[in-house]
């Protein structure tokens, strides 16, 4: 009895030892890599869901940034997409590239050694990422300068108060964000022969504002912004109008759901 209490105590001191020892490696490899997390790779139907719920095909540029053996460009390469791995480690770009030729991938799929913070994303139509929240909250500048549209998918972690536009957590923990147009700032708004000012302001996806219309100013009702898609609802002489439309830079134009023509310009 004595024993087994003594065997069992001395195997637990043996785990916490080993884990001591490989959180100390894993901390070392990463400052000799300057890596900024270490390689764990995303489970197989785990990737295929990151690139389900971005609905990656052929017409797409994929990103991974930190793309260890390359597993998430390999299966959106597969799915005709066009991809590029960035990784700063060596031997998981070495990896990487053996894996794309072994998947007969490597026509459209590449793997770079680089930074993933000295990455240029503005080709990326999706962005695929497994790193962590600091990170991903680093990175959601240069994220939100995306072009309206972007998808943006990221396992286990989340960007902090950007909150995302699909969460699921039973068999696997994803998030995924679109990138919102901006919005935020004063319009002059046209709709048919009326013509008022709107102000905006805007929380990532999501914006609130008012307008004013013969010395009236009122809430926007139904607000509503997905990628460049705009919508907001305003009463013009006393009659609610539902404005739909795109923005594009500093303009927005679009079509009422009674069908008037209407556009907005920045001021
Ligand atoms: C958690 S793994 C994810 C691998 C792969 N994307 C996946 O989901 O299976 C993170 C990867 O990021 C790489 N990494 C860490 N810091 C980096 C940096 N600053 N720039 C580029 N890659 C980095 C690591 O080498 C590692 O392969």
């Amino acid at each position: 009895m004595r024993q087994t209490a003594t065997s069992t105590i001395a195997g637990r001191m043996l785990t916490a030892t080993c884990l001591v020892c490989v959180g100390i490696l894993t901390v070392a490899y990463c400052n000799a890599q300057n890596l900024d997390v270490v390689f764990v790779p995303t489970p197989r139907e785990t990737v295929d869901r990151m690139l389900q719920v971005t609905e990656v095909g052929s017409q797409d540029y994929v990103i991974d940034l930190g793309s260890g053996d390359g597993r998430i460009a390999i299966a959106a390469g597969r799915l005709g997409a066009k991809a590029l791995g960035v990784d700063l480690d060596p031997a998981r770009i070495q990896d990487a590239q053996a894996n794309a030729k072994r998947a007969g991938v490597t026509d459209r799929v590449s793997f770079r050694q680089q930074n993933l913070f000295e990455t240029d994303l503005s080709p990326a139509t999706v962005l695929t990422m497994y790193l962590l929240p600091s990170i991903n909250v680093k990175l959601r500048p240069k994220i939100l300068d995306l072009r309206p549209g972007t998808r943006v998918v990221s396992h286990d972690f989340t960007m902090d108060d950007w909150k995302s536009d699909l969460t699921e957590t039973t068999n696997w923990r994803i998030h995924m964000w679109i990138v919102p147009a901006r919005v935020a700032g004063k319009w002059q708004v046209r709709a048919g022969n009326r013509a008022f000012d709107v102000t905006i302001e805007q929380t990532y996806q999501e914006f609130r504002g008012t307008a004013s219309m013969d010395g009236r100013t009122q809430t926007l009702r139904n607000t509503r912004l997905r990628a460049a898609t705009v919508e907001f609802t305003v009463d013009i002489d006393g009659q609610a109008a539902t404005l739909r439309g795109v923005v594009i830079g500093d303009r927005m134009q679009g079509r009422s759901a009674g069908g008037t023509e209407w556009s907005a310009t920045r001021s």
